[in-house]
């Protein structure tokens, strides 16, 4: 099936709903993306802190490498930096072409993943967000890179609840991650947007051993992680020419160029209450109580 109601057309493929001009693409992800055991895949739901969790996992993996005076992150934006498994500049070969250990990012569902990044055993983050805050940045981004006229709170509601949405239903997504996170408990990290919120020193601490580089003694007393949690943060990021005026990300296909400085909104948690009346916010909580029963997983 597919969907028409969204910016761009939406097709149902494996229980999920893609962009469908991207179907294609993410067909061959499964066939032929060789995850190799070193890999470390930073897997996120659309609109759950992607660019920040980007932003924090390449700065303390390649801190040996770079400083804060000639990182990448101050001339490309966070998205592009760390290329996506099958699109937007991580197309497979060039995939295939880059050195171990790769730092990769999907917005696929595990399921579309190759069963290989399981049973090789590829380290992979997970980050999520209270499902009312991940729509309603999904809906302003979503008026932001249509074309058409824009979608109303309503409708966007309606669909995303039918788990009508890029990469949805929103909670099959995060079960399949939060299960394999059980299944492989040192392998799999499984964060959320408002942990980081609140304690972004321990996340960045958390980050670094995950990935095999903890900080050492001496970056612990010349307040490395406190540089790097200051660096990714919002108004940092935000503040970057590279991500006030630089490119984004292609959409459709590489028929919407999109600003850098739209994956920027509001980086708030609990904006919802802006947004969503009464009744949306009862409905989603028991949409999400439904979902995530008996799983482990609450909001
Ligand atoms: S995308 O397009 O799906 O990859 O978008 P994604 O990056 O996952 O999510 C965008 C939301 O994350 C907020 N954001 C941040 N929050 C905190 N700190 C930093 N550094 C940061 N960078 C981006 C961004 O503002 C979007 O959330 P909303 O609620 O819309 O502001």
């Amino acid at each position: 099936p597919t969907w028409d109601g969204w910016s761009t057309p939406l097709t149902l493929y494996n229980s999920y709903w893609l962009r469908s001009h991207t179907v294609s693409k993410f067909m061959l992800v499964r066939d032929r993306f060789k995850p190799r055991r070193d890999d470390i895949i930073l897997a996120t739901h659309p609109k759950s802190g992607t660019t920040w969790l980007k932003s924090l996992a390449f700065t303390v993996s390649t801190r040996s490498r770079f400083t804060f005076d000639n990182t990448p992150l101050l001339t490309s934006n966070p998205q592009r930096v760390v290329p996506f498994i099958g699109v937007m500049g991580g197309d497979l070969d060039n995939l295939e072409a880059l050195p171990s250990p790769r730092l990769l990012s999907t917005h696929l569902p595990l399921s579309l993943l190759p069963p290989a990044v399981s049973t090789v055993g590829c380290r992979v983050v997970y980050l999520c967000r209270e499902p009312k805050d991940a729509f309603v940045s999904r809906w302003h981004f979503e008026n932001k890179i249509g074309t058409g006229a824009p979608i109303s709170l309503d409708d966007t509601f309606r669909m995303f609840c039918q788990g009508i949405s890029p990469f949805g239903p929103f909670w099959d997504h995060y079960l399949e991650y939060w299960k394999e996170s059980l299944a492989r408990p040192h392998e799999v990290m499984f964060l959320r947007y408002e942990e980081i919120v609140s304690d972004p020193l321990m996340v960045v601490r958390k980050l670094a051993t995950f990935l095999g580089v903890p900080f050492t003694e001496e970056e612990e007393e010349s307040g490395v992680a406190e540089q790097i949690v200051r660096f990714c943060s919002f108004d940092s990021l935000r503040n970057l020419d590279v991500n006030k005026t630089g490119a984004g990300v292609e959409r459709a296909g590489g028929k919407i160029l999109l600003e850098a400085a739209s994956l920027f909104r509001k980086g708030k948690v609990g904006d919802w209450v802006n947004h969503m009346s009464k009744d949306m916010a009862e409905a989603m909580d028991h949409l999400v109580e439904d979902k995530f029963k008996g799983s482990g997983l609450e909001f």
